[in-house]
C-alpha cells in the first residue's frame, strides 16, 4: 500500500483504532453500498445493525436516513453509514443539463451552482453525490453527452473542478458541503458508435492526453471519491482495471480518497467475460482497487474467504476500508450522523431560483440570427408554438429525478407573463408531443403563425431521450418537428426557433429556414424566464458551444481537435460533378456527399452585441521550458448593446513525436463589454501547457514551432507564433 495513504490515515487515530478492531466481515460490509429498493431493504437493515454494511444509495427520506444510522450507530462498532444520490444538475431545484452548464464556459457559475446543489442535497441527508460527469465526449450519439462537459479535455477539467468546489465546498467546515465524485472513471465517453455500455479502445497516449486529464485534475482539487465505468477499456473492465486505478489514479496521482463501482458494474465483469463467477469479481475489483463496491454483494458474500484464502491480500481490503473511513470522517459522520431539516430550506429559494435563470440565460447558445432577435418591441402579436413551448418535465432534462416539477417555469407561461396586455400571444403545440408524427395539428399552428407578428417555435428532444442508456443513431429532430418547421417558414412570416435538447442535433435544415437559432439544451426550472429575458434582449446569448455539431450523423466524430492527415482537404466540400474523369491530384481527406467541417464548430455563439479582435502579442515568442508565455489581445464591442463574450485561446504544436492535433484549447475568459467598449484581454501560458504524452508514456513540451491562436471560436483567425527553444 502507498506510503503516503499509510501516513494521511495514520493522523486519524480512530480510523486506525477501528480497524484493529474490525472483522474481515465487517470490513467487507465497509466495502458495500446498498441501494434502496435494489434487494432486499431488511435484509439491508440486519446487514447495518449487524455492522456489515457502510453505506446506502438512494435513502427513501430523511426520517428513514437517521432510522439506518440510529441502526448502525447501535452496531458493534458503532461506525456510521454514508448516504448516497444523484445530484447531477440540481436537487429541487434544477440547473441546466451539464453540456448546457458548460456552453456558459463559466466556471464560477458551475461552482455556484454545485454549491447551491449541495445545500439542498444536504439539507435531506444526503451526504454524497455522484457528480461531476469529467468523461470526455465526441459523439453526440451518446445519451450521456447530455450530462458531460462535451468534447474538450481543458474545458472538462475546468467545470469539473469547479464542480468539486461547488460541491465539497472551498473548506472542511462549510455548510452543506457534500462528497463530489468524479465519474466514470475512465474513458466511458468514448463508448464505441456511440452505444451505451459498448466497448472502448484508446490507445494509451490519447487516453493521457484527452480522457484522464478531467480526472487528474478534479484529483488534484481534492474530490474526495471516484467512479468506475461501465466499459471495457482496451479489454479490461474499468471496475477491474489495475491500470487505472492502482497504477495511474492511487499511484501515479497518489488519490487517497474512495473509489465506488458504478451500479453493478463489477458484477457485469461476469457478462464482459473478464470473470468467471461473482467470487471472481469480488478478487478481481479488490485487486483491482474498487473500494466500495454499489448495489451488488460480491464483497460481503466472498471477500472475508478470499483473504482467509490468501487470494486477496489483507492490506488491500485495509487500504479499501481506510479510504471509507477517512471519507465519513471528513464529512464529520462521527460527529455528526443524523441529519435534521433546517429551521428555513433553501430549497427552490428566490437565490437559487435566480441562480438557475441565470444559469439557463448563460448557457444559451445563438447559432443564427438575421435581425430577429432580439424580438422587436412593436410586435403586437406572437405565436407561441411547437410541443416544447410549455413542457415543463421536458426542459428539466435528464437528471431531474428529485426536480419539483410544479416549480419549473415553461417559456409560454414567462411570455405570457412578460408581454403584457399589449401583446396577443397564442400557443398552439402543433404536435401531440415532440416525438410525435401525428400532424394534424400543424396546420393550427400555421394559421396561428400567419396570424401573427413573429413566430418563437419550441422544438427539441424530450428529456427521456437524453441520459443513461438513450443512445440514438440518428440525431435529427425527433418525430414530425422538421415538418412542422418547414410548413412554418413556408407562411414566410419571421421564425425563430428555439431547440430544447440534451445533445447536438442535426439542425441544417431547420436552421436553413428559421431567421434565429437559439440553442437552449435542456434549461432547467427557470427555462421560461430565461428564455423570455434573452428572447426579449434582456440579456444578450452568450454561450459557446462545448460540442462540434455535425452537419449528419455520418459525420460522428466531428470534432475540432482534429489531427491534420497527410491530405488536408483543399475545400469544405469536393464537387464530382457526373462523367468528371479521374484526378488522383485532387484526393484528399473529404467526403464526396457533405462538408468536412462540422455545421457548428466547438467554442461557437453569436451575441447581440459584435465582438472584434485584433493586435494579438505573445511575450516572449522565444521560450524555454518554465517560462510564462504571455498573450494579449484587444477585443472590442463594435456594437450598441452590451454583451459577453468567451474569448478562447488555441494552440497548435507544428511539429511533434506524434502528430498533433491543428488546435487545441487552452484557455478562456469570459468578457463582460459595455457597447463600445475596448479591452486588452491576457492569458499567461505556461510551457507545461503545450507539452503532450509521447509515445514513452511521458509528458512533455518538443522544441519547436507553435502558433496561437486567439478569438471567438475554435475557427478563430488570429494568430500568433511562439518559438519553445
Ligand atoms: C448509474 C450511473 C451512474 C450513477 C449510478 C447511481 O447507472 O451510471 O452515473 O451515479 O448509477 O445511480
Amino acid at each position: 500500500m502507498s506510503r503516503e495513504l499509510q501516513t494521511a490515515s495514520a493522523r486519524i487515530p480512530r480510523v486506525e483504532e477501528l480497524l484493529s478492531q474490525m472483522t474481515l466481515l465487517e470490513k467487507a460490509g465497509q466495502m458495500s453500498q446498498h441501494s434502496w429498493g435494489f434487494g432486499s431493504d431488511d435484509e439491508a437493515r440486519e446487514y447495518i445493525a449487524a455492522g456489515k454494511l457502510g453505506s446506502v444509495l438512494n435513502a427513501p427520506s430523511l426520517e428513514e436516513r437517521n432510522r439506518l444510522q440510529q441502526l448502525a450507530l447501535e452496531s458493534r462498532l458503532g461506525v456510521p453509514l454514508v448516504f448516497g444520490r444523484d445530484v447531477i444538475h440540481g436537487y429541487k431545484t434544477i440547473f441546466p443539463i451539464p453540456l448546457a452548464l458548460a456552453s456558459s464556459f463559466d466556471v464560477g457559475l458551475a461552482e455556484r451552482t454545485a454549491r447551491a446543489a449541495a445545500q439542498e442535497a444536504a439539507e435531506v441527508g444526503i451526504d454524497w453525490t455522484f457528480a461531476p460527469m469529467v468523461d470526455v465526449t465526441r459523439d453526440p450519439r451518446w445519451g450521456r453527452v447530455a450530462e458531460s462537459f462535451g468534447e474538450d479535455p481543458h474545458l472538462t477539467a475546468a467545470m469539473g473542478v469547479a464542480s468539486v468546489h461547488g460541491f465539497q465546498g472551498r473548506s472542511p467546515d462549510e455548510p452543506g458541503r457534500i462528497a463530489a465524485c468524479a465519474k466514470h472513471f475512465a474513458g466511458y465517453g468514448a463508448t464505441e458508435s456511440g452505444k451505451e455500455y459498448n466497448t472502448t479502445w484508446i490507445p494509451e497516449t490519447q487516453l493521457r492526453d484527452v480522457h484522464l486529464p478531467s480526472f487528474q485534475a478534479c484529483v488534484q482539487a481534492g474530490v474526495m471519491t471516484l467512479m468506475t465505468g461501465f466499459n471495457d477499456l482496451n479489454g479490461v473492465p474499468a471496475s477491474g482495471n489495475a491500470f487505472l486505478l492502482r497504477r495511474i489514479l492511487k499511484g501515479e496521482w497518489g488519490f487517497l480518497g474512495a473509489v465506488v463501482s458504478d451500479w453493478a458494474s463489477m458484477l457485469e465483469m461476469i457478462q464482459h467475460g473478464s470473470c468467471a463467477d461473482d467470487t471472481d469479481v469480488a478478487r478481481v475489483a479488490a485487486s483491482a482497487g474498487v473500494d466500495l463496491e454499489m448495489a451488488s454483494r460480491t464483497y460481503l458474500k466472498h471477500l472475508p474467504r478470499l483473504v482467509e484464502a490468501g487470494l486477496v491480500p489483507l492490506e488491500l481490503v485495509d487500504d479499501a476500508v481506510r479510504r471509507v473511513l477517512r471519507l465519513k470522517h471528513e464529512l464529520g459522520l462521527f460527529e455528526h450522523p443524523f441529519s435534521k431539516p433546517p429551521v428555513t430550506s433553501v430549497a427552490l429559494s428566490a437565490e437559487h431560483l435566480a441562480l438557475a435563470r441565470e444559469a439557463a440565460q448563460r448557457s444559451m447558445v445563438l447559432l443564427k440570427n438575421d435581425g430577429a432577435l432580439p424580438l422587436a418591441k412593436s410586435s403586437r402579436s406572437v405565436a407561441v408554438l411547437g410541443p416544447l413551448a410549455d413542457a415543463p418535465l421536458e426542459q428539466l432534462g435528464c437528471w431531474s429525478y428529485d426536480g419539483t416539477l410544479e416549480a419549473a417555469v415553461t417559456p409560454l407561461s414567462a411570455l405570457r407573463a412578460r408581454l403584457g396586455q399589449g401583446v396577443r400571444v397564442e400557443h398552439v403545440a402543433g404536435l401531440p408531443d415532440c416525438r410525435s408524427s401525428d400532424e394534424s395539428g400543424i396546420q393550427a399552428a400555421v394559421d396561428a403563425a400567419l396570424a401573427a407578428d413573429v413566430t418563437l417555435l419550441f422544438v427539441g428532444e424530450p428529456a427521456n431521450l437524453s441520459g443513461e442508456c438513450r443512445s440514438r443513431a440518428f440525431l435529427d429532430l425527433p418525430g414530425s418537428q422538421g415538418e412542422l418547421c418547414a410548413r412554418l417558414a413556408a407562411t414566410g412570416k419571421p421564425l425563430v426557433l428555439v431547440v430544447m435538447a440534451g445533445r447536438p442535433l442535426t439542425i441544417g435544415e431547420v436552421c436553413a429556414q428559421a431567421n434565429a437559432v437559439l440553442y437552449a439544451w435542456h434549461p432547467g426550472t427557470m427555462a421560461g424566464p430565461a428564455l423570455a429575458d434573452v428572447l426579449l434582449g434582456d440579456v444578450a446569448p452568450s454561450g459557446k458551444l462545448p460540442i462540434s455539431f455535425p452537419r449528419t450523423v455520418g459525420q460522428v466524430p466531428v470534432y475540432y481537435a482534429h489531427k491534420n492527415t497527410g491530405r488536408p482537404p483543399k475545400q469544405d466540400r469536393k464537387q464530382i460533378p457526373t462523367g468528371t474523369p479521374l484526378d488522383p491530384t485532387d484526393f484528399d481527406a473529404s467526403y464526396l456527399d457533405v462538408e468536412v467541417t462540422p455545421e457548428f464548430p466547438f467554442g461557437f455563439g453569436l451575441s447581440y452585441a459584435k465582438f472584434e479582435y485584433d493586435q494579438l502579442e505573445v511575450t516572449p515568442n522565444q521560450a524555454r521550458a518554465g517560462d510564462a508565455i504571455r498573450i494579449r489581445v484587444q477585443l472590442r464591442n463594435a456594437s450598441d448593446v452590451p454583451g459577453d463574450e468567451v474569448v478562447q485561446l488555441y494552440v497548435h504544436d507544428r511539429v511533434g513525436s506524434l502528430t498533433r492535433p491543428v488546435r487545441e484549447l487552452k484557455g478562456f475568459q469570459r468578457v463582460s463589454l459595455a457597447p463600445g467598449e475596448r479591452k486588452c484581454v491576457e492569458f499567461t501560458l505556461t510551457t507545461d501547457a503545450l507539452g503532450f504524452c509521447g509515445a514513452d508514456m511521458v509528458g512533455r513540451a518538443e522544441p519547436g514551432e507553435f502558433q496561437i491562436f486567439v478569438g471567438g471560436d475554435s475557427r478563430a483567425p488570429l494568430g500568433g507564433a511562439l518559438v519553445l527553444v
